[in-house]
């Protein structure tokens, strides 16, 4: 799908902009599949995947880019970012067997356990047997117990609590809580005596979602203790991952990531490591790959202000009601002009809302286009209130393929059965 002519952001490479706005999306091709598919649905460009992917990966030539799957797990998503070369990282056994079905090489997969439920770690050991050259990363020495015990003796990457944290809402600010990854203090000895019986390949830590031009100094405090903590070890290790969380512009007036002083101040602060760079994005990739579409079915004068009732919900797009993100919306059937809206879901609560907007003359019947959508959309939704998950097209180009098809009530009630006592 071509960028119009309206592009906001000029002065980038005209052909692989830093950022894709709303503005950007040319809206009669989104009318045409919202009338196509029916709404709530999700568009996702494999066009600007490819394109964000780029751009990433030379602004870190040196660095193995691991896409954050979590993030949009689709199968057209993970196969369109492998054959571009990327390597994934996987949050669940569930994941990182979505990621060997889309192709990826043993090697090119980072299994993350957080707090792993037992069958994930047998999951996960089987498939590194499966697939030689998968690297587990775990964040305990529970953990590294559980695998010993499994007879697991593969490639192991010890998850650091960097002690620094960094993100658009306290919700994702992973780098300082306890949960994630060992106290920075007890890593060298760990990974010291975790290499008697495993092959120690990495170090990680991830700081949180949000790398911005503000707090590029946390990155930096992130980057040079992992390198610090590698160069105290002695053990020569293959990599060291200093995790995601490169941010993207959810407001139309933000600037984009400038990445190219994000790769300057990781280079600066690695200095001269023997090791290889991992990085691990995963909104940066596929943000602006992606939009919601909704249609208008409400629109309530009220003394305050005009809600614009619509069909998409917290439970399509969690991220708003979860964490107050912005995301922005354009009527893509409106002109001027322009009024002060609510635009709020289906779902009976009231942190069912995508918040205040202005809105080109809104009708009953419009079909609304919510930018960014691509990261942690479909992938977060749920079927709360009984409300089906809703389909996700791919865009390529001029061609479109539905990948998920939307659910019915049949698929919502499908694991549930009469009461049978036993
Ligand atoms: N690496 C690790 C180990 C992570 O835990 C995450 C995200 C990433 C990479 C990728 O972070 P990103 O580059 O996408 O910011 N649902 C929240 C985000 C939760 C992220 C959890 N971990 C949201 O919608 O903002």
């Amino acid at each position: 799908m071509s960028a119009t002519s309206e592009s906001s952001d000029e002065g980038n490479d005209p052909d692989n902009p830093d950022v894709r706005r709303l503005a950007d999306w040319p809206p009669e091709r989104l009318e045409s599949l919202a009338e196509e598919h029916g709404t709530p649905l999700y568009v996702i460009d494999l066009g600007r995947v490819r394109e964000n992917y780029q751009r990433f990966a030379s602004a870190f030539p040196n660095a193995d880019v691991h896409f954050a799957a979590k993030a949009n797990t689709s199968r057209a998503v993970l196969r369109t970012l492998e054959a571009e070369g990327s390597s994934v990282e996987c949050a669940s056994a569930g994941e990182t067997e979505r990621a060997f079905a889309a192709g990826f090489e043993g090697e090119h997969v980072h299994y993350t356990a957080v707090n792993p439920p037992a069958e994930d770690l047998d999951r996960a050991v089987e498939l590194a047997d499966e697939h030689p050259g998968l690297t587990i990363t775990v964040g305990a020495e529970d953990t590294i117990d559980r695998l010993a015990e499994r007879g697991y003796d593969g490639r192991l990457c010890l998850r650091v609590n960097p002690g620094v944290g960094a993100g658009h809402h306290e919700k994702v600010r992973t780098g300082a809580d306890a949960k994630f990854g060992v106290p920075y203090d007890s890593a060298a000895e760990l990974l010291e005596t975790a290499a008697d019986e495993f092959a120690v390949v990495g170090i990680h830590a991830h700081a949180g979602s949000g790398i911005s031009g503000d707090d590029l100094s946390n990155h930096r405090e992130l980057v040079s203790r992992m390198c610090k903590l590698a160069r105290d070890i002695d053990l020569s290790l293959e990599f060291v991952d200093v995790g995601g969380g490169f941010g993207v512009p959810y407001h139309p007036d933000e600037s984009p990531l400038d990445l190219d002083s994000v790769a300057e101040a990781t280079r600066e602060a690695l200095g001269d490591l023997d090791a290889t760079l991992v990085v691990e994005p995963g909104r940066y990739l596929v943000a602006d790959a992606g939009v919601l579409l909704t249609r208008v079915n409400t629109v309530k004068e009220t003394a305050e202000i005009t809600v614009l009732g619509v069909d998409a919900g917290m439970t399509t797009l969690a991220r708003p009601a979860l964490y107050d993100a912005y995301h922005h919306v354009r009527n893509l059937a409106g002109d001027a002009p322009e009024i002060e809206t609510t635009i709020a879901g289906p779902i009976c609560e009231s942190s069912d809302t995508f918040g205040e907007h202005t809105i080109a003359n809104p009708d009953r019947d419009d079909v609304l286009a919510i930018g960014n959508a691509g990261a942690y959309g479909y992938e977060m939704a749920s079927q709360y209130n009984s409300r089906p998950r809703p389909a996700v097209v791919v865009v390529d180009g001029d061609r479109s393929a539905v990948v998920n098809r939307r659910e019915t009530l049949g698929d919502v009630t499908a694991t549930e059965a009469e009461v049978v006592w036993q």
